[in-house]
């Protein structure tokens, strides 16, 4: 007995190498924050940390696999606003309830959201890109991360607050859509600054707006959507979840570890330089992150409801 006694009290966890999921495609930017944090957790912690991607269902299906796993603190998930608030609203039939399902770890980040579109798109600036986007609505496309990730509805709700009627085309995540996007197979996308960034410094694709109300850091001269006249807010946040019932000890433990690991120069220097803010220790606790997801998830019913989109 004394082994499971150990266990639930989390006194040898973790004793094994843990599991992260990403519930997108590799290369999209809750893969890259998550590949940052797994490497230094995995040290903090003295045990890897494998990174599992498993798409689909706009980060609905990696999600749902691990509040059907064994809350035994060695599989976890990287979730953000869309997969433990928006898709909550969004889908009839949510796939796992992101309150009653999960045991709320750490919350990691704040992401900004990007509007960018194809290069070769005959416009340089916000206004031109609404002018041509109005006229060109009914041959528009915008890519996405899946039905009820981040990537989606903040162009759901940048194109309801524009006027645009444009044509959803979903991937498993933002780093797939972001190559058809520089193959010109789709017209705009609004990705997390942490992988835009890059492609808008290299040329790749063209940046229009912020979508979050302040302008970022790491890209300056970038107005935002806000400044520009449209009134949207989108962005997104990662945050650390276990399947419910985890242990307390094993959940102050990963929490700990997380603590440990944003704290850590070389994190939060890479971090910044991709545009993601760590989030204050205050804002770091497991208490502070389950009311956060409930404030979320109310916060983002309405401008859902009022987008009329929704998953059947
Ligand atoms: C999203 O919510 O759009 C995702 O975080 C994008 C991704 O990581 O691929």
């Amino acid at each position: 007995a004394a082994p499971a006694i150990a266990s639930a009290q989390g006194q040898d966890y973790p004793n094994r190498p843990v599991t992260m999921v990403i519930p997108f495609a590799a290369g999209g930017p809750t893969d890259v924050l998550g590949r940052i944090v797994a490497q230094r957790l995995g040290e903090v912690l003295g045990q890897q940390v494998v990174v599992e991607n498993v798409g689909g269902a706009g980060g609905g299906n990696g999600s749902q696999r691990v509040a059907n796993a064994a809350p035994d603190g060695y599989t976890m998930v990287l979730g953000t606003v869309g997969t433990h608030a928006q898709n909550q609203t969004l889908y009839k039939r949510p796939l796992y309830n992101a309150e009653g399902d999960f045991t709320p770890v750490a919350l990691l980040a704040d992401v900004p959201i990007v509007l960018v579109i194809r290069k070769d798109l005959p416009v340089s600036n916000y206004k031109e890109f609404v002018a041509y986007a109005k006229a060109n609505a009914g041959k528009m496309t915008f890519a996405s991360a899946g039905a009820g990730s981040a990537s989606h509805l903040a162009c759901v709700v940048f194109n309801t607050a524009a006027g645009l009627p444009v044509t959803h085309v979903p991937y498993r995540g933002t780093g797939p859509a972001m190559q058809d996007l520089q193959g010109g197979r789709v017209d705009y996308l609004c990705d997390m600054i942490s992988t835009a960034k890059p492609q808008i410094d290299g040329g790749a694709v063209k940046p229009i707006a912020i979508l979050t109300k302040d302008r970022s850091k790491a890209l300056p001269n970038l107005s935002s959507a806000t400044e520009e006249g449209t009134q949207v807010e989108a962005y997104t946040w990662n945050a650390i979840f276990l399947p419910k019932g985890a242990p307390k000890p094993i959940v102050d433990k990963l929490n700990a570890a997380l603590v440990e690991t944003m704290k850590t120069p070389w994190v939060q220097e890479r971090l910044a330089s991709l545009g993601a803010v760590v989030v204050s220790p205050d804002r770091m606790t497991p208490d502070y992150l389950a009311k956060f997801v409930k404030s979320e998830i109310e916060k983002w019913a309405a401008p859902i409801k009022a987008s009329g989109v929704q998953v059947e």
